[in-house]
């Protein structure tokens, strides 16, 4: 049994490259406002000035040789920002604050595939966050390879070997299992409508 959510929840969106949660989003984002409810929709890295800066950063194809370590010191930098400057003000006031990407993210890229340490990296990322943890994170589960193909492999992170991604979808898979009471996974396989229709089902649990 999942705990029942309203105002003030924080959802998040996971999945490897190309599992579509940025289509998804806006959908999560419409049912949750025709419900009611006022939501912020933000995505990692980034949405805060500085979280811009480091994106940039850590995503462009010219830096090349930026290590593991350093790779995720600048996620947590981007994350520490948001969670202080916009998501724990919008929880307090009461807004359902929606994520594409979080602490999951890490603890699967840097964490798992890049081999720093999933208990390592989830305590760093929970302390850097100030324990914010989400409420509920969809898991959308696709084979990395068919993600890779959707995404087309533009920047620095989707560059990343073959290795790195099937890492990063066995990561997810094992993680869901970990937090099972948390983590819903949704199969990204189907068409976009039936993804959202799976989604939709499990808010209304959520939410009702
Ligand atoms: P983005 O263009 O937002 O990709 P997507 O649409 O797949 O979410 O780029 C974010 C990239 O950064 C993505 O490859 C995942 C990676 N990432 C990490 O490696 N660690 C993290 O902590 C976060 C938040 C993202």
């Amino acid at each position: 049994m999942r705990r029942k959510l309203g105002h003030g929840a924080f959802l998040t969106i996971e999945g490897p490259e190309g599992s579509g949660k940025s289509t998804q989003v806006p959908h999560i984002v419409r049912w949750l406002k025709s419900h009611g409810y006022r939501v912020r929709s933000i995505r990692e890295p980034g949405c805060t000035f500085l979280g811009e800066k480091i994106r940039e950063t850590l995503l462009s194809s010219k830096h090349k040789n930026i290590t593991t370590h350093a790779e995720l010191f600048l996620f947590l930098a981007a994350r520490a920002q948001l969670v202080e400057e916009v998501i724990l003000p919008a929880l307090k006031r009461g807004e359902v604050v929606v994520c594409d990407r979080y602490m999951d993210s890490t603890v699967v890229y840097q964490g798992i595939a890049g081999g720093l340490g999933r208990d390592f990296v989830e305590r760093l990322c929970a302390w850097g966050a100030h324990g914010l943890r989400p409420d509920v994170s969809f898991f959308l589960d696709l084979p990395y390879r068919e993600g890779l193909k959707r995404s087309g492999r533009k920047d620095r992170m989707e560059r990343k070997s073959f290795i790195f991604h099937a890492r990063v979808a066995e990561g997810y898979r094992k993680l869901a299992s970990g937090h099972s009471r948390r983590v819903v996974v949704i199969n990204a396989k189907s068409d976009v409508g039936s993804v959202w229709r799976n989604i939709e089902e499990e808010l209304k649990q959520l939410f009702k």
